[in-house]
């Protein structure tokens, strides 16, 4: 079991999550973030960071967003080398784009 960024990260990544994480696991594409699965211990911490309320436990991520279970284990592979563990602005729009439903075509990788 694992913790899942889903749909509402993409275009904001307000990286508030990043800074609680004790195995440091998150890692960071252009405009979203993937935690691995490997990596993560399930402690929790992360969830109630996210001002976009974008994380959530494996077995409740929300119906019809369940592809991002693959997607994080996917793109945690693909983004390996850019760990993110600090906290960054967000992206520019991030207040405009926080809560606009099925962001996966916006994802950039
Ligand atoms: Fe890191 Fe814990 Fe969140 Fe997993 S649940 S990503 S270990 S803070
Ligand atoms: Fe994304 Fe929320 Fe972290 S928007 S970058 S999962 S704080």
């Amino acid at each position: 079991m694992a913790f899942v960024v889903t749909d509402n990260c993409v275009k904001c990544k307000y990286t508030d999550c990043v800074e609680v994480c004790p195995v440091d696991c998150f890692y960071e594409g252009p405009n979203f973030l993937v935690i691995h699965p490997d990596e993560c211990i399930d402690c929790a911490l992360c969830e109630p960071e996210c001002p976009a309320e974008a994380i959530y436990s494996e077995d409740e991520v929300p119906a019809g967003q369940e592809q991002y279970i693959e997607l994080n284990a996917e793109l945690s592979e693909e983004w390996v080398d850019n760990n993110i563990t600090e906290q960054k602005d967000p992206l520019p729009d991030a207040a405009e784009w926080d809560g606009v439903p099925d962001k996966l075509q916006y994802l950039e990788r």
